[in-house]
């Protein structure tokens, strides 16, 4: 590493400008499901900074006085995995050997800390990041569609629509631009993921959602909304492929049933 390039771990007053390194680095696209979309990402990342027993680990790479790059990492010990939430490289230090830096520092520091693997979610479409990822020896291990939802006409709910923790919804979504909302439709229970004005629905979407959201979607304002899941379904219109991508780390550790420190 170069004298003048050093990594650190993010404080307090760098959050700004590593929000709008994320923002004008990743073709908008690849941020719609990312709570890097929503308003209030920086004052979460500074909340989230005051917290002991955070999840998350944050870093930044200064080259010289600049921030050129940073990378957001959740721990998930239960699992020994670190998921690499997030990578980016101010656009002008792109293709310097900044983002491989950064990763191959992380990568050790997790190794050290005796994680078995480092994870992370590319969209097929994103080629520069998927060879990128490969380079490092990533395998893709899954591969989830993502899909605008467009309903043709509004049918009417299979029974009635409870929505249950509409309170807390509009204080967390209006302080951090993201949330969840827990709903109930004809007796089936649902969470649908809020980012900015627009709803992410994962994994399942019933034909009781089908039939609700449209309802749900004018009544609280949303704008547009996506699935990401394996289910198809009429209304889907298909945008790219979510790569679920893992690196093995401290495989002989592992193998020898040593155990790392947390
Ligand atoms: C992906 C990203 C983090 C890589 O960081 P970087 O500092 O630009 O990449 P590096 O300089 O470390 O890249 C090294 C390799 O990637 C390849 N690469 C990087 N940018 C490239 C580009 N624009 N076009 C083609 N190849 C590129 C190079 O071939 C290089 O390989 P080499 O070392 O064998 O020459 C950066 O491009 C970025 O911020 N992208 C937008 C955000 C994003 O997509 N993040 C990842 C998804 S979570």
């Amino acid at each position: 590493m170069k004298e003048s390039c050093r990594i650190e771990t993010l404080k307090p007053d760098e959050v700004g400008t590593v929000v709008s390194i994320v923002k004008n680095s990743f073709e908008p696209l690849y941020l719609i499901p990312s709570i890097y979309r929503g308003d209030g990402i920086a004052h979460f990342i500074a909340a989230e900074l005051q917290n002991p027993y955070s999840m998350y680990r944050y870093f930044v790479l200064y080259e010289g006085d600049v921030l050129a790059g940073y990378a957001e990492y959740k721990i998930f010990e239960n699992t020994s995995t670190a998921f690499l939430n997030i990578i980016a490289v101010n656009t002008q230090y792109k293709n310097q050997g900044i983002g491989k830096k950064l990763f191959l520092y992380t990568k050790n520091l997790f190794e050290k800390q005796g994680f078995g693997a480092i994870a992370l979610d590319v969209y097929e479409s994103n080629t520069i990041a998927l060879n990128w990822y490969y380079g490092f020896g990533f395998i893709k291990t899954d591969t989830t569609p993502f899909y605008e939802v467009n309903p043709e006409k509004i049918a009417d709910p299979d029974g009635s629509i409870c929505l249950q923790n509409y309170p807390q919804y509009r204080v967390v979504q209006e302080q951090y631009g993201f949330y969840f909302l827990d709903m109930n439709v004809g007796g089936e229970s649902f969470r649908i993921g809020t980012i900015g004005n627009d709803a992410i629905v994962r994994g399942s979407y019933s034909d009781r959602l089908s039939r609700g959201l449209p309802h749900i979607r004018i009544s609280l304002q949303l704008d547009k909304v996506y699935f990401i899941g394996k289910e198809i379904h009429p209304d889907f219109v298909f945008i790219d492929r979510i790569n679920r991508m893992e690196l093995k780390i401290n495989y002989d550790n592992k193998k020898s049933g040593e155990q790392g420190i947390i």
